[in-house]
């Protein structure tokens, strides 16, 4: 899996691809049943939250890809291949919203992490990644992504291919 950032002001974009069947690269030709769920248990397309469960023999991997807020992924490994995703929708969007999602059953849960993507950096350097080796003046001001405003994914996934398109437009 590969998520990637990118900018073209005033337009940004998260770009989610998976290979398709997520191969374990187990030598019997074991692949995960991957699926994907949009706003699980909200009738509302308002908001996004984007939950893709990769099950397998015994186990589980569930990302959570959320732009309420600043754009932010989570990563739950769990030892079920029955474990399921838990959101209090009330408490999400509440001001308190930890522990707002969480997998049942808990003590299935054997490793997890979020990765947060507050700011977003644009720069002219075709050839590098390096931001150390980027002229200065050639640092664009970043964009704070918390201010962006998220199209709403409906319509934006594929089933098929198991990838979706979030894209957000900057204020500022
Ligand atoms: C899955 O769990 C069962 C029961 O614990 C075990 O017998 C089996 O070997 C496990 N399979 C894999 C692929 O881990
Ligand atoms: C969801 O969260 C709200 C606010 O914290 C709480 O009042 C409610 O009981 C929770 N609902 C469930 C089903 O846990
Ligand atoms: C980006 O950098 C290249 C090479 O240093 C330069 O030729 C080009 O003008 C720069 N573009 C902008 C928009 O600054
Ligand atoms: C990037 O690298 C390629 C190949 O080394 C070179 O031809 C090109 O001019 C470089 N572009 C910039 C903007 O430095
Ligand atoms: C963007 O976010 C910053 C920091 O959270 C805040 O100070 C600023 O007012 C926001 N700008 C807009 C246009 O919402
Ligand atoms: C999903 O992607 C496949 C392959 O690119 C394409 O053929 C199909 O039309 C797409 N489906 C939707 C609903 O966009």
């Amino acid at each position: 899996m590969r998520a990637a950032a990118a900018a073209a002001a005033p337009w940004a974009g998260l770009a989610l691809l998976w290979a398709a069947g997520f191969c374990a690269g187990d030598a019997k030709g074991y692949r995960r049943r991957v699926s994907l769920e949009y706003n699980p248990g909200w009738a509302s397309s308002r908001v996004n939250l984007l939950h893709t469960r990769a099950v397998g023999l015994n186990d589980t991997l569930h990302y959570v890809w959320s732009t309420i807020g600043v754009p932010t992924v989570l990563l739950v490994y769990t030892a079920s291949d029955s474990s399921s995703l838990r959101v209090n929708w009330t408490q999400l969007l509440s001001s308190s919203p930890a522990g707002a999602i969480r997998i049942d059953p808990a003590d299935s849960v054997l490793y997890s992490t979020a990765v947060v993507f507050p700011r977003l950096w644009e720069y002219n350097g075709s050839n590098t990644s390096d931001l150390s080796l980027v002229k200065a003046g050639q640092v664009y001001p970043s964009y704070n992504l918390a201010n962006f405003t998220w199209a709403s994914l409906d319509g934006r996934m594929n089933e098929t291919t198991l990838s979706a398109d979030f894209q957000g437009s900057a204020q500022e």
